[in-house]
């Protein structure tokens, strides 16, 4: 009846809904139990006792059930919060794949540039990172097997991530309705062993690593122009800049994660660093959402230079 569990947050996943209809059940038990009861008990004509209610059964009774279903409520809504706020923390050693959704595929790549179209293959009992945008509409990235399910937005990134425990393939659907053929827009997430995984991975063709890519993308579509040594233009130096703190033009700061070096690239008048003009050109519609992934890798990738900005 129940998916497969291949990863540690279906057990707990299968745990938290097998209470939900466990408590839900005892609930309509007691209720329509209580409802048959007092009908037939109260039916009229019936000779039972129908005067007011003790005092005790409006106090304590009362009282009583209610604190109960209370901390029956906040103990599921901690043990579903605990849950969900681990899967939205990646440990930081994650392998990091990138997905771009689209209509109607699902564009994944690895950290070495190996591509693949609506397929995963993932090492076991490995963390991995996926780091997803869509180039169109809302989509959603549903792996059964795994219980994970996020939303892939178009010009911002979501994440998840999980850590495969067992070998096999599973179904990778799209979980939100976006178009034509959305029933058609699944894939699979194959789980192979670490060995396997390793040689899989080097018999793939084998392009430049996302890095290397935007690197030769930082040059070919004119970044280096002005973000480099020695350019004439004011702008700041991008070296070692992931993960550092930004200060803005209007005083506030921002971190330089994946999704502001996105923003900065396709939106740059969004955030304005402190002490420079907005003169950075907007690459929406110029750079694909792949290319954006690409650069970006090559920022992370990028050593502190020795001319840091300021
Ligand atoms: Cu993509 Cu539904």
């Amino acid at each position: 009846m129940m998916p497969v569990e291949a990863s540690a947050f279906a057990g707990r996943v299968d745990h938290l809904f097998f209470l939900l209809i466990g408590i839900s059940v005892v609930i309509i038990v007691l209720v329509v139990t209580l409802v048959f009861g007092f009908a037939v008990r109260y039916r009229s004509g019936s000779k039972a006792k129908r005067g007011p209610l003790p005092r005790w059964v409006k106090r304590e009774v009362e009282i009583g059930w209610t604190a109960v279903t209370l901390f029956v409520a906040l103990f599921l809504f901690w043990w579903a919060s605990s849950a969900q706020v681990e899967e939205w923390t990646p440990p930081p050693n994650a392998l990091e794949i990138h997905v771009v959704a689209k209509q109607w595929m699902w564009k994944t790549q690895h950290p070495d540039g190996v591509r693949e179209i609506n397929a995963l293959h993932v090492p076991e009992g490995v963390p991995v990172k996926l780091v997803m945008t869509s180039q169109d509409v809302i989509h959603s990235f549903f792996v059964p097997a795994l219980r994970v399910k996020q939303d892939v937005l178009p010009g911002r990134y979501t994440q998840l991530w999980f850590n495969a425990d067992r070998v096999g393939k599973y179904h990778l659907f799209c979980a939100e309705y976006c178009g034509t053929d959305h029933s058609r827009m699944t894939g699979s997430v194959v789980v192979m062993t670490q060995g396997d995984y390793a040689r899989w991975l080097a018999a793939q063709p084998q392009g430049d690593d996302l890095a290397a890519q935007g690197a030769k993308l930082f040059v070919s579509m004119g970044c280096s122009g002005c973000h480099s040594e020695g350019a004439r233009v004011h702008a700041p130096s991008l070296a070692g800049i992931y993960g550092t703190l930004q200060p803005l033009s209007d005083g506030s700061f921002v971190r330089a994660d994946e999704g502001y070096l996105r923003d900065s690239i396709m939106l740059p008048r969004r955030q304005v660093v402190a002490g420079y003009a907005p003169i950075m050109p907007s690459f929406e519609g110029i750079a694909s959402e792949d290319q954006v992934v690409a650069v970006i890798a090559y920022l992370k990738a990028m050593p502190k230079g020795r001319n840091e900005a300021r």
